[in-house]
């Protein structure tokens, strides 16, 4: 089934709303994902700095207002993210023997994905693991236990929710040679290992006017047989925003979202965010802005109309 979904932060389920926008009566972020979207992914909730910020100390308190959120409205969740070199603990990266770092791996996975243990769709197990180059990231995880981490996960993952689609995340797969190249033959060596892998995010952080051939870089990920969803959409627009780039930004939206219909392993497309008023570019890319489908005041944009035309 074809899922358009956003991300949600904590703090909007919580009801932290503006409290302006909703005395004007207008569509919130919470109200908007309710109405508009299928599924939701948390944008920070899930992470390992929020979910064991010590070792064996765990917290839920974000991530189960978000999976609670979700069930109680009938939505998909993805879960994101479970080995990821970012906003992951000093107590993890200073880690440098394999039998510690194994351990440690296992007992968060099987923490955190056995507690949402049937309430997830799919998971991004592991996050970013490649550089542009092709070449596997630096990260604790591979200087530690070399590509054998990613097998470990993804095992860790199968036991710890059978029923959770398991998937492979990365960035730039969308303009770069080399990275989704060795991502492809990354994922032809884990199924030749028999690793259980479901799927390929590609996050698809755009830049309007700078679309690569999207349907080809999904045609290659697809290759693989696996199950393939686009896992963090935004398309920034560079500052100084004006109309003739909103309107090259409503193009881009209906591209992406043509290609994904038009790839039969394209399963959904989750939208990093509701409004410009709350993205992560804003902090990230500072030369750039209005990268969503809603605006500062939660009006729909042209990229809205343009995704939905192509839906
Ligand atoms: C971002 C969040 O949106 C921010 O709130 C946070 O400060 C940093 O992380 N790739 C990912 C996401 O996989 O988890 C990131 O989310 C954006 C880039």
């Amino acid at each position: 089934a074809f899922v358009l979904a956003a991300v949600l932060s904590a703090s909007s389920v919580h009801g932290a709303l503006d409290a302006k926008i909703k005395a004007k009566g207008k569509k919130s972020r919470i109200s908007i994902l309710n109405t508009e979207f299928g599924a939701v992914t948390p944008e920070n909730a899930m992470k390992w700095d929020a979910t064991e910020p010590n070792r064996g100390q765990f917290n839920f308190g974000n991530a189960d207002s978000v999976a609670n959120w979700a069930s109680s409205r009938g939505k998909f969740l993805r879960g994101h993210t479970l080995v990821w070199h970012s906003q992951l603990p000093g107590w993890v990266s200073n880690i440098n023997d394999k039998n510690t770092l194994t351990q440690v791996i296992t007992n968060h996975i099987n923490t955190v994905a056995g507690r949402f243990k049937g309430k997830v769709y799919a998971w991004d197990v592991v996050n970013e693991i490649l550089e542009d180059n092709g070449n596997f990231r630096n990260s604790v995880f591979y200087r530690v236990l070399g590509e054998d981490f990613v097998d470990l996960a993804f095992r860790t993952a199968r036991a710890a929710d059978p029923n959770a689609k398991l998937y492979l995340n990365d960035y730039n797969l969308d303009y770069n040679g080399p990275k989704i190249n060795n991502t492809v033959a990354l994922i032809n060596r884990l199924k030749a290992r028999g690793t259980p892998i479901d799927g390929v995010g590609t996050q698809a952080h755009l830049i309007v006017g700078n679309l690569a051939p999207f349907d080809e870089t999904l045609k290659l990920l697809a290759s693989t047989g696996l199950d393939v969803a686009i896992t963090e959409l935004d398309i920034r627009i560079a500052k100084p925003v004006d109309s003739a780039k909103l309107a090259q930004q409503q193009k881009d939206y209906a591209t992406v979202t043509t290609s994904c219909l038009t790839t039969p392993q394209c399963v959904g497309i989750t939208i990093w965010g509701v409004s410009d008023r709350n993205s992560w570019v804003d902090g990230t890319f500072p030369n750039y802005d209005a990268p969503l489908l809603w605006d500062d005041n939660f009006n729909k944009k042209s990229a809205y109309t343009g995704t939905d035309n192509a839906l």
